[in-house]
């Protein structure tokens, strides 16, 4: 064959670019949406041999949910108000007569949790019996779950097993019955479930409830907790304290226990048992005593010599959190070289003749506050 110069110039530039499939891209790579918002994913797909036709897929094959839409061209997949089941990667082929290739992405659909609790509810169950109530949370990213009692923050017994959250009793009992709320939470948002427990015991056996399940109160206050009873015949009411006897400035009433003037220490569990010949039955009051601080320097005396090291710790009990600060008496502020740390300690690694004073700590909580002061005295 006979070839004119242009034309082996020709085939040098085409006949040596051998006929590849296409090389395709897709942008972005990865996308994490919200349910409810909308995601675009391009395709691009670069070759040397033309027609170039692209489709997309889903990379397990299954068929798009109907909010996914393939723009005229089939470069550009759009799904608008994700949800949950839109979640997965997605496969952009491109096909010309030299072959085929593709390219995903990754589409992760960010969802508020959705609660299933089984049984539904609301539930009978009889005096003694085991109950569970399973709480199944779904959301992206995986949610946290937990149960609480309506009203109560006392740790109840569950059992977390991959996404569910159990809630059981090995045996109930009637100071159970109560509404029980399952929570579940991502960054995305939060839901709840909640499921009424009745618990019936035999006939006339007493139910007793309280008026409150927890209280916080202030040191000095005087606290009445209620306890009523349902039974046949009607039963006796008694208070307790948990691992404690009562608090000796208390009277018990017709059900109504009386405290006066509580301190720090009347803090604890209250039980009401409410007793006839059918049985008993108890209810429980949290109550937590707040105090205000009472501060102490420890020492509240010191004599340095110019360049020792001044340190004095202040001290306080009373309801956490305290915050210390310190200042000097008399003065505007500490001597620059004092440092005062969070947990109430004073330092001065030198201390200077003229650092002599009284130092002032202050405690403080969200009731009260209280004053200590330490002397220093500085003689070469
Ligand atoms: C409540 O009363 C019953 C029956 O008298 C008794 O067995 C039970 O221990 C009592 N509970 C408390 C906390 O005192
Ligand atoms: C304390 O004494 C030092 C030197 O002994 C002096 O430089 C400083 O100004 C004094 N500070 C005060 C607050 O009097």
């Amino acid at each position: 064959m006979d070839l004119s110069p242009g034309a082996l110039i020709l085939c040098f530039l085409l006949c040596s670019v051998a006929a590849e499939p296409p090389v395709v891209s897709v942008e972005p790579r990865f996308a994490a949406v919200r349910q409810g918002e909308s995601v675009s994913f391009r395709c691009q797909a670069r070759s040397n041999v033309q027609p170039v036709r692209l489709e997309w897929k889903k990379a397990n094959n299954q068929p798009f949910l109907d909010n996914v839409k393939i723009g005229p061209d089939g470069s550009m997949l759009t799904v608008a108000n994700v949800r949950p089941g839109n979640q997965g990667q997605y496969r952009c082929v491109a096909i010309s007569s030299a072959g085929r290739s593709f390219a995903n992405a990754a589409l992760n659909v960010r969802h508020v949790p959705k609660i299933q609790l089984t049984p539904a509810g609301p539930l009978q169950v009889r005096l003694g019996d085991p109950v569970s109530v399973e709480c199944k949370a779904t959301g992206r990213p995986r949610p946290t779950v937990a149960w609480q009692r309506q009203g109560s923050t006392i740790q109840l017994v569950t059992e977390e097993r991959n996404d569910v959250n159990v809630l059981k009793w090995p045996a109930i009992r009637p100071e159970d019955s109560g509404v029980y709320v399952c929570q579940a939470g991502n960054n995305v948002g939060a839901s709840e479930a909640r499921i009424e427990i009745t618990v019936e015991g035999p006939p006339g056996a007493p139910v007793a409830s309280v008026n409150i399940a927890e209280m916080t109160v202030i040191e000095g206050q005087t606290v009445t907790m209620e306890c009523q009873a349902s039974g046949s015949p009607p039963p006796e009411i008694s208070w307790s304290k948990l691992r404690a006897p009562l608090p000796w400035r208390h009277t018990v009433a017709g059900g109504v226990l009386t405290l006066t003037s509580v301190g720090r220490q009347d803090s604890g569990q209250y039980i009401c048992n409410a007793t006839n010949i059918n049985g008993y039955s108890e209810a429980y009051t949290q109550m937590e005593v707040e105090t205000p601080p009472y501060a102490t320097c420890l020492p509240d005396q010191v004599k340095l010599k110019p360049g020792d090291a001044l340190v004095v710790q202040c001290l306080a009990h009373g309801s956490h959190p305290i915050t210390f600060t310190w200042a000097r008496v008399g003065r505007a502020g500490l001597p620059a070289a004092a440092v005062a740390t969070a947990d109430g300690r004073l330092t001065i690694a030198r201390v200077k003749q003229n650092d002599s004073g009284t130092y002032k700590c202050v405690a403080t909580n969200h009731i009260g506050s209280s004053e200590a002061q330490a002397k220093v005295m500085i003689k070469a």
